[in-house]
């Protein structure tokens, strides 16, 4: 009889829940049909959630990292100039071809030719893989703020143990991924002006400025000053095929390029924005956030002779060593900046989510709601397997552990193609003038370098590209990841196939 009783009542419960939520969802979906596209609330408000989009992990987390890595300067100096070249570029022209065509990656290409659909899936495609472990990376910056307060700082020589151990650990970053990435979908969910704009306009200044107050710190240490030569001083016997895909790879990342994602953004942009400046001042804040983080660590790394080749845990170990020796003043900058950096990173990975959710808003009729549901359910599956294949559990592809494989797919493979695609896309399927007139606004902006960006996007950009990823495959092979990079294009290959059913 009692489990009658709560038989009944939970059917009760969940079946009044089932239909509320249906019922929201119906809401929903006549408002947004009867709503235009959603614009960004205000000029300052698209600057801040496209640099929110652009500065993340990827500057903070990655670029340290990966620059330690790949043998310092000669790193960084490739990086800046794939910046300038390709990646201002790209980036003005996914503004250009959203705001043109006035629709998300995919309905953009679609609306063009059927046979480019898949040049947007793959797009969608490397947000649901970035969003499959960035989110872990996400969980760890969360999980520091509290960390910093629970006594890491009272053992400096610890900091990197404990960070060892913490991310293998088989539940503790589950449940902090789980927390982050719920914070996603609250934002998402909320629809774009509201959701993104805010979350972009809040903390970001703090993150600068606790970043140039490590800086100042790190430089003061003794031997400071040969981590600043080892970031900005070219040793040009370092530079190989592996370095240049490397650097290649950042620039799209920390850009947010390469996957639709700026092209989405650029489609909320209202006719009147001028693109170019746009596109100049996020690239520029973006790279000056990079640079500056690097200058933030490596100092310090020499100082404490730490291992520039030290890998993903870069950060969350110098950052605490930094400040374990400042007292309580010590603490409240590591959890601002762990607080700080998880904002950056949120910003970041809104929109990502925001790719996947507006493609199945806008190409397979879902509401907002169930959209950001479908994606979000897959997303945490992904980053379960991606957490626990740290620790050496769950499955491997060619050998490697999910982690690694999502990062290395979107990082190396994915975004590059993507950003070549878009380029080609701009240049060969889009009308020369009709390009000019959406950069220019139709002759207001002066644009001087049109011509010039022009052949880079058609052609300098494509080849390079190209070049760059051919033998960065190649060389892939040597270090046991080639298998991976050929898989991956192999995906492209098949997903062009069949474009036109997409
Ligand atoms: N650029 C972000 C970072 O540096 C990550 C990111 C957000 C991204 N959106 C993207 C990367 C789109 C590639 C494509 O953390």
């Amino acid at each position: 009889m009692k489990h009658l009783v709560i038989y009944a009542i939970i059917n009760l419960v969940f079946g009044k829940l089932h239909l509320v939520v249906t019922q929201i969802d119906y809401i929903l979906k006549r408002r947004q049909r009867m709503k235009k596209r959603e614009k960004w609330g205000s000029k300052i408000g698209f600057i801040m959630a496209a640099a929110g989009s652009a500065v993340g992990l990827g500057n903070i987390w990655k670029f340290p990292y990966t620059a330690g890595e790949n043998g310092g300067g000669a790193f960084v100096l490739i990086y800046l100039i794939f910046v300038a070249l390709i990646g201002f570029s790209v980036m003005l022209a996914e503004f250009a071809v959203g705001r043109r065509k006035n629709l998300a990656a995919v309905g953009a290409y679609k609306s063009v030719d059927k046979r480019w659909t898949f040049a947007g899936v793959i797009g969608v495609l490397s947000g649901l893989l970035i969003m499959g472990f960035y989110p872990v990376v996400g969980g760890w910056a969360l999980a520091y703020i509290f960390k910093v307060f629970n006594g890491l700082l009272s053992s400096p020589d610890q900091i990197g143990t404990i960070f060892d151990s913490f991310i293998v650990n088989p539940t503790q970053p589950l449940i902090w991924m789980g927390i982050y990435l719920l914070l996603n979908v609250v934002i998402v969910s909320r629809g774009v002006s509201s959701g993104i704009e805010k979350a972009g306009k809040i903390l970001m200044p703090l993150l600068f400025l606790i970043l140039i107050v490590i800086t100042i710190k790190g430089l003061t240490l003794k031997g400071a000053f040969e981590g600043v030569e080892f970031l900005f001083k070219p040793d040009f016997s370092k530079i190989t095929a592996k370095v240049i895909l490397s650097a290649l790879g950042q620039a799209f990342f920390s850009l947010s390029l390469g996957m639709g994602c700026m092209i989405t953004y650029g489609s909320y942009l209202d006719k009147k924005e001028n693109l170019v400046s746009n596109a100049g001042l996020v690239t520029a804040m973006d790279t000056g956030v990079a640079l500056l983080a690097g200058l933030a660590m490596f100092p310090a790394m020499f100082a404490f002779n730490i291992e520039p080749a030290a890998g993903p845990g870069l950060v969350f170990v110098v950052v605490p060593q930094l400040f374990a020796d400042m007292g309580s003043v010590g603490l409240i900058f590591a959890g601002l900046f762990f607080l700080a950096l998880t904002v950056a990173a949120l910003t970041s990975s809104v929109s990502l989510l925001e790719v996947v959710v507006a493609y199945l808003i806008d190409e397979k009729n879902m509401s907002r709601i169930k959209a950001v549901s479908v994606s979000a359910t897959i997303m945490v599956i992904m980053c379960v397997l991606a957490s626990l294949s740290l620790g050496g559990i769950g499955p491997t592809i060619l050998g490697k552990g999910l982690f690694d494989v999502f990062d290395l797919l979107t990082d190396k493979i994915f975004l590059a193609i993507g950003g070549l695609l878009l380029a080609v896309f701009a240049g060969w399927k889009l009308d020369k003038e009709e390009l000019k007139n959406e950069v220019t606004n139709g002759g207001a902006v002066k644009f001087g370098l049109f011509g010039f960006w022009y052949a880079l996007i058609k052609y300098v950009i494509p080849v390079t590209i190209a070049i760059v990823a051919a033998s960065g495959i190649y060389s892939g092979f040597q270090s046991g990841v080639g298998g991976l990079m050929v898989m991956g294009v192999a995906i492209i290959g098949i997903l062009a196939i069949f474009s036109k059913k997409l």
